[in-house]
């Protein structure tokens, strides 16, 4: 089945070949995404194929991205994949935060359970078989901490070399252990993340380097499997709604391509309704989207969160995402510190636990259904994009009562849970509890 890039904007459509190093059109400028001529699997015996897969010991099938190759078909032969075991992330009830979130019932989507810790690993793996295809030996990207983290374990598990550029002071320590360990070379600038992400483009090419941003079609195809083994865990029942964070909107382009091709295939009949959130200091799709007659996007020129993942003010996928969440009738909603600081303090006493900005879902979802845009009897899956171990700093000190927000005024810790200094002491302790 031949593969190609294709220039996402619909006045262009140029087509180039799947083996162009290339991360926009040449032609107008616009994003490219991987299309496919001549797909004819029938989607009945698939599903039934990827079912039998979760039992093989081929690491192919192992990997909950590479299981479902048939839909990523972008490689000719499979020499070229790393397989870190990536995907096979678990579907969670979580009655309590649905309670919450005002919602009857709600799932998590635990993305956190990847090899890294987020979702990047999904799109990684296909990014780092799509830079060995080509002969590359140095891939780049800038990162807010995870598609670093990810990135470097991918590349150095493939022995090629991962060149990180970070925003100094502004990533989790978990983070930037991660990559240090992976054996990243790692630059912390000091600049915001759209900032050097301007500046890796040009060093990438200048010095023939693959990026691997989720600018990167490749990436996203990968995290497009983040949809397919959801359906797929839930017998292919299609949600209401799936709840999302947004900071350069790759991931919501990707469960936007993934939805609208397993429709066009025959997979499922309906498409759910996407929700887009982000937090209020970094919220220039949410902005965007809330202006009708604005028809591009307005960066954020210093964007500010504490949920760093998503502190990002000029979103290089906005033309994907708008497009996929208006094709779904879907929302975008953002969300204060506060708001996310409570919210993932539910989630974590759920026993589930996830990063700051993944907990942006739960309080968007309490946002959008007290104010009537989403039902309270909906099916709705949240997806949480990273573990709660990526930033222990950030959880220390909310139930300490020593978190503040970037503008410095503290949040309340409204569900602290201190812990309490005693001496070595049975008879004491006892009678504490
Ligand atoms: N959640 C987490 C935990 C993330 O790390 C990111 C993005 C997002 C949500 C937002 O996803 O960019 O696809 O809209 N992190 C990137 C990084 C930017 O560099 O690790 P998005």
């Amino acid at each position: 089945m031949p593969a190609q890039l294709t220039c996402f904007e619909s006045s262009c459509r140029t087509r180039f070949s799947v083996t162009d190093v290339l991360y926009n059109c040449p032609n107008c400028g616009g994003l490219l995404e991987a299309t496919y001529s001549g797909w004819e699997f029938d989607p009945e015996a698939l599903k039934s194929l990827w079912r039998a897969r979760r039992v093989s010991n081929l690491s192919l099938d192992q990997s909950g991205v590479w299981r479902y190759r048939e839909v990523i078909a972008f490689l000719e032969t499979f020499d070229s994949v790393v397989s870190l075991r990536e995907g096979n992330t678990p579907q969670l009830p979580a009655p309590a935060a649905a309670r919450y979130g005002g919602l009857d019932r709600l799932e998590f989507k635990h993305q956190g359970f990847n090899p890294t810790g987020s979702f990047k690993d999904n799109g990684m793996t296909c990014g780092v078989a799509q830079a060995l295809r080509l002969g590359m030996r140095r891939v780049a990207c800038v990162s807010t901490g995870n598609t670093s983290a990810s990135m470097a374990a991918y590349a150095s598990a493939a022995g090629i070399e991962p060149l990180i550029f970070i925003p100094h002071g502004n990533i989790s320590y978990g983070k930037l252990a991660q990559a240090l360990e992976y054996g990243a070379r790692t630059f912390q600038v000091e600049a915001n993340f759209d900032q050097i992400l301007a500046l890796v483009r040009v060093l990438a090419e200048r010095l023939g380097i693959y990026l691997l941003n989720s600018i990167n079609p490749f990436r996203i195809e990968g995290q497009k499997t983040i949809i397919v083994e959801m359906l797929d865990q839930r017998g292919w029942s299609v949600p209401d709604w799936i709840v999302l964070p947004g900071g350069n909107l790759g991931n919501t382009s990707a469960f936007g391509k993934a939805l609208r091709e397993l429709k066009q295939w025959g997979f499922i009949q309906k498409i759910p309704r996407l929700a887009v959130i982000q937090a209020e200091g970094a919220a220039p799709f949410y902005e965007l989207f809330q202006a009708s007659e604005r028809h591009r996007l307005q960066p954020v020129g210093h964007p500010e969160t504490l949920a760093t993942a998503i502190k990002i003010g000029d979103p290089v996928s906005w033309p994907k995402a708008l497009r996929e969440v208006k094709e779904s009738s879907g929302a975008v909603e953002k969300v204060s510190e506060q708001e996310i600081a409570d919210a993932k303090a539910v989630i974590g006493k759920c026993g589930i636990g996830c990063e700051p900005a993944s907990a942006a879902t739960l309080a968007g979802i309490r946002k959008l259904t007290a104010g009537g845009v989403m039902r309270h009897d909906a099916d709705v899956v949240a997806v949480l994009t990273g573990n709660l171990l990526k930033d222990p700093d950030y959880i220390y000190r909310y139930h300490t009562g020593q978190l503040d927000a970037p503008d410095g005024t503290r949040i309340q810790s409204s569900f602290a849970n201190r812990p309490i200094v005693v001496p070595n002491d049975a008879e004491k302790i006892a009678t504490l509890l």
